[in-house]
């Protein structure tokens, strides 16, 4: 195994709920990550960013599994990835829920059929009223009534976000990974996809791991960010410590973005007594203000 033997475990603090402990990549003579160490908080959002071809999809093939490392590890709950065989990687990944860019949605079948897929695949015991029950509950929650017999094509970017969402939270997994979640959308969806992020976690209590290009959606959301640049973490904290902490290419790169971080830090909500902490939207309606395409 390229890992050698399992090591024993190290001093991981409980609040981490994945604990990346210096991960190096190369693929052949192209060393891609260079030592990725993270700490990521349960029921906490992390965001990545980091500019193209800074190593971001290869660092989250590797959280899945998808990937092995060549050396270093990755602790999910306690227990390391890199010593787990096929089989056991197999029933481990489905603690990770994946929401793809642009939803990716199975176009020739209809939202019922795209959202019911996981449980098809890894839960063969559950009866078609089961597989119902469970598919239009969540489809309910989410504010897409009355769209199972829909086609992908007939829904809104939106729309198509949260039905890909639907999909990823089939097998309840415990952490939630947003690639690119809000490229391609305007800016009143971004914040309605922002608001479905962080109602998620709350709701399902979750832990949240985006990668993003979306700066003003990183200081909405995010608990900490990393700043990846050529395969390493060059800085992380909160969005505000990193705008304007001591770190000058941490400070750099969010200037470059054109952001003013000031009007954009993160608003944690805290529920007043008997109020619900979740509101998700109401059917037929994408924008946070109901507003949106
Ligand atoms: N299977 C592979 N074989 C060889 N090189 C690879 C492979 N996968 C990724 N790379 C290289 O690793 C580097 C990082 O790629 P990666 O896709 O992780 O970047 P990224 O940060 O996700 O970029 P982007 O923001 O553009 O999506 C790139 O130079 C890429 O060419
Ligand atoms: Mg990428």
């Amino acid at each position: 195994m390229q890992n050698g033997s399992t090591p024993e475990p190290p001093q991981i603090p409980p609040e981490d709920h994945v604990f990346v402990d210096n991960v190096k990549k190369s693929f052949g003579p192209t060393v891609v990550l260079k030592g990725i160490t993270m700490h990521l908080r349960r029921n906490e959002t992390a965001v990545i960013i980091g500019g193209s071809g800074a190593g971001k999809t290869t660092l989250l093939r590797i959280l899945i599994g998808l990937e092995k490392p060549t050396s270093g590890h990755v602790w999910v709950d306690g227990e390391d990835m890199g010593a787990m065989n096929e089989r056991q990687l197999n029933r481990f990944r489905q603690r990770f829920g994946m929401v793809f860019q642009y939803a990716a949605l199975l176009d020739s079948l209809t939202i019922y059929e795209n959202v019911a897929f996981p449980l098809r695949e890894h839960r063969k015991h559950m009866s078609e009223k089961e597989i119902r029950d469970k598919v239009v509950g969540m489809l309910n929650l989410l504010g897409l009534e009355n769209k199972e017999e829909r086609m992908p094509s007939e829904l809104s970017g939106g729309q198509r976000k949260r039905v890909g969402l639907a999909r990823a939270l089939m097998l309840e997994p415990k952490i939630l990974i947003y690639d690119e979640p809000t490229s391609g959308l305007d800016p009143q969806t971004s914040r309605m996809v922002d608001d479905l992020i962080e109602e998620t976690r709350d709701r399902f209590g979750v832990t949240s791991v985006v990668i993003s290009h979306d700066m003003a959606s990183t200081f909405r959301i995010a608990h900490q960010a990393f700043l990846v640049i050529q395969g390493q973490v060059v800085a992380s904290g909160k969005p505000d410590e990193l705008a304007y902490g001591d770190n000058e290419v941490a400070r750099e790169f969010i200037a470059a973005s054109g952001v003013a971080p000031e009007r954009l830090s993160r608003v944690d909500k805290q529920p007043e007594p008997g109020e619900a902490a979740v509101r998700y939207h109401a059917a037929g309606s994408t924008g946070a203000s109901g507003n949106a395409s």
